[in-house]
C-alpha cells in the first residue's frame, strides 16, 4: 500500500532546504548503485555523511519523530539517515526492488528496509516526468506530491522513477525498519489507529467501546511488535 504523509515539512522549511540543496555539489548516483541498479539508475545524489546532507537529514528525522501520521503508519524502529537525490536532463531510475539490508555508513548498525520513503522537495510544476511508479496488488500506483509531502511504500515492491524531461526533481529518500515487519498486520494497525483517532473527538473519553478498541490496538501491537 502507498501511504501519503502530508506536510512533513512546511513550505518555508522546503525553501530553506532548497537554498542548501540547489548550491550543493551533487555526484553521480551510479557511485552507490549495485550491479543490477547501475544498469537502470541515472540521477545525482549528495554524498552521505557530509554537509548539507547531514544536517538536513537530521532535521527530517526530528520532524518525523513528532509526526503522528508517520509514526502510526510506519511504526518505526530504525530509520536510515535520509539521502538526497536530483533527477534532471532525462534522469530516471528504472524498475528495481530496494536492497533488503542497509548498513548505516560509519556504524555497525544494519537497517532492514521494510518501508521506503520519498520526501518531495520540488513542486510538481517545477518539472515534467519524475513520477514515482509503484507496482502493487491493484496495478501501478503513481506518486508526484507537493514539496514537503512524503510517500511511504513497501520496500519489497517493484518501483521506478520516470524520466525527468524538464526542470529538476529534488527529493529525500530513506528506508525504515518497522517494529512490525509484515505489511498486512502493520496496515491493520494503521487502519485501526486511524479509526480510533477519528472516533476520539466524537465520543466521551471514558466511552467503554472506545477504551476497548484502544486496548485492542495496544494488545495487537504488543503481539506483533519485535523490538
Ligand atoms: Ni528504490
Amino acid at each position: 500500500m502507498l501511504i501519503p504523509i502530508y506536510k512533513v515539512l512546511e513550505k518555508d522549511e522546503v525553501r530553506q532546504f532548497r537554498e542548501h540543496l540547489d548550491r550543493a555539489t551533487w555526484q553521480d548516483g551510479l557511485k552507490t548503485a549495485g550491479t543490477l541498479a547501475s544498469a537502470v539508475k541515472r540521477n545525482l545524489q549528495l554524498e552521505d555523511g557530509t554537509e548539507p546532507a547531514l544536517s538536513l537529514g537530521q532535521h527530517i528525522l526530528r520532524k518525523l519523530a513528532a509526526n503522528p501520521a508517520f509514526v502510526s503508519a510506519a511504526l518505526p524502529n530504525r530509520i536510515y539517515p535520509p539521502k538526497f537525490n536530483r533527477y534532471q536532463d532525462g534522469g530516471t531510475y528504472g524498475a528495481h526492488v530496494d536492497s533488503a539490508l542497509m548498513q548505516v555508513p560509519g556504524t555497525h548498525v544494519t537497517v532492514r528496509s521494510d518501508l521506503s520513503a520519498t520526501l518531495f522537495l520540488a513542486e510538481p510544476e517545477e518539472y515534467d516526468g519524475g513520477e514515482l511508479e509503484i507496482e502493487g496488488p491493484f496495478g501501478i500506483q503513481t506518486a508526484k506530491l507537493e514539496a514537503g509531502d512524503m510517500v511511504l511504500y513497501p520496500s519489497s515492491s517493484l518501483h521506478r522513477v520516470t524520466p525527468v524531461t524538464r526542470g529538476a526533481r529534488v527529493a529525500s529518500f530513506f528506508w525504515i525498519q518497522s517494529l512490525v515487519q509484515d505489511e498486512a498486520p502493520r496496515t491493520l494497525l494503521f487502519d485501526l489507529d486511524q479509526a480510533i483517532q477519528s472516533l476520539t473527538p466524537r465520543v466521551p473519553a471514558d466511552d467503554p467501546a472506545l477504551l476497548k478498541l484502544t486496548g485492542v490496538y495496544h494488545n495487537l501491537l504488543r503481539h506483533w511488535a519485535i523490538t
